[in-house]
């Protein structure tokens, strides 16, 4: 079966042919990137107004990188949800239009999911297994159950990993996006440079809970408290949050998988393209887990991931009718 994927849920806007879930024809990835970069940020009317301009030709891109014509598909899988309303919408009534005209069944995919289900499609990986999810608006560990069920065990009490890369990149002048620039300071940096606290969370709500905002707060205003006397650079602060913001997290992953007794591990999500997350989860092996992570292209946001998890829910019968409407925030 061949999937076209289309994902417009926040700045880039991508549509991707993937058959059986497996082999990626075209994943087309057009980032608004430079034309949010005067803003330091995603600006969402910019976005959606981006996304319905460009949404065509990305299609006509997919289509020709993949050499495959309209006729030949099998079905449509679509972002409707979480994400920014005014870019889901686009994506999400382009679908339902193409759906329509070529008479195709329809299928609304769930973003946190399609992230969750990229290593899948270059991996092959039996569930349950650990996945991790580390975005710009989500950062979740949960028991991967099955393409579909996932148990929540973590989540942020706060800001997403990927949001407190972002600030600290801002709020420093790095440049934008972030969360790759601090990742390449944090290379040439010291990490002991700066003594940053791990904050611990009381009374969480899932046990694996956590929370960036005291983390993203020292860094930005309270550097002094924590200096270790090391030369105050860009690249030593990066260095040294980034050993604690993904120390919280790899805390929270080894106890995890020690309490459920998992043993496969996964990550998804813009910040998994990490180096550091990505050598510290490749470093479970050597305790004996399985750990698969997706490449970079499919780490951050793309259709492939999309085409990948909606061929699962077509394979099974299960499809979306044409009254799908997009909705912002995640539901599990
Ligand atoms: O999954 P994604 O493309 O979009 C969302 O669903 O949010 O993730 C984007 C996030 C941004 O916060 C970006 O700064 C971060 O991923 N990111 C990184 C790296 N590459 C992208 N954060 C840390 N290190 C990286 N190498
Ligand atoms: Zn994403």
């Amino acid at each position: 079966m061949i999937i076209l994927g289309i994902e417009t849920s926040c700045d880039e806007c991508s549509i991707a042919l993937v058959e059986d879930a497996k082999y990626i024809h075209s994943n087309i990835i057009a980032s608004q990137i430079v034309l949010h970069k005067p803003y330091n940020g995603v600006v969402p009317e910019i976005a959606s107004r981006l996304h319905v301009c460009w949404i065509r030709q990305v299609l006509e891109a997919a289509l020709k990188k993949a050499d495959i014509s309209l006729d030949k598909i099998d079905g449509i899988a679509v972002t409707s949800h979480p994400g920014l309303l005014g870019s889901l919408l686009v994506g999400v009534n382009f679908a339902k239009g193409l759906a329509l005209g070529l008479n195709k069944p329809l299928v609304g995919i769930d973003h946190i999911r399609a992230h969750l289900f990229a290593p899948q499609i270059e991996h092959s990986m039996d569930y349950p297994y650990l996945g991790v999810l580390l975005s710009g608006g989500h950062t979740f560990i949960c028991n991967v159950l099955s393409y579909d069920k996932i148990e929540i065990l973590g989540s942020t009490v706060d800001d997403a990993i990927g949001e407190a890369y972002d600030k600290v990149a801002k709020h420093y002048n790095l440049g934008y996006p972030g969360g790759v620039i601090v990742d390449s300071l944090a290379q040439k940096g010291d990490p002991m440079s700066f003594m940053f606290p791990g904050s611990e969370i009381k009374k969480p709500l899932h046990k694996y809970d956590v929370s960036f905002s005291g983390l993203k707060t020292a860094v930005i205003n309270q550097l002094q408290y924590f200096s270790t006397g090391k030369e105050v650079t860009n690249e030593n602060i990066c260095a040294s949050f980034q050993r604690v913001a993904v120390g919280m997290i790899m805390k929270r992953v080894r106890k995890a998988l020690k309490d459920t007794g998992l043993k496969r591990v996964s990550a998804g999500g813009g910040v998994s393209a990490n180096s550091l997350i990505r050598a510290s989860l490749l470093d479970l092996k050597n305790d004996g887990y399985d750990v698969s992570l997706a490449s970079l292209k499919l780490c951050t946001d793309n259709a492939a991931m999309v085409a990948g998890l909606g061929y699962m829910y077509l394979k099974d019968g299960i499809t979306s009718s044409l009254e799908l409407d997009a909705t912002s925030s995640f539901r599990l």
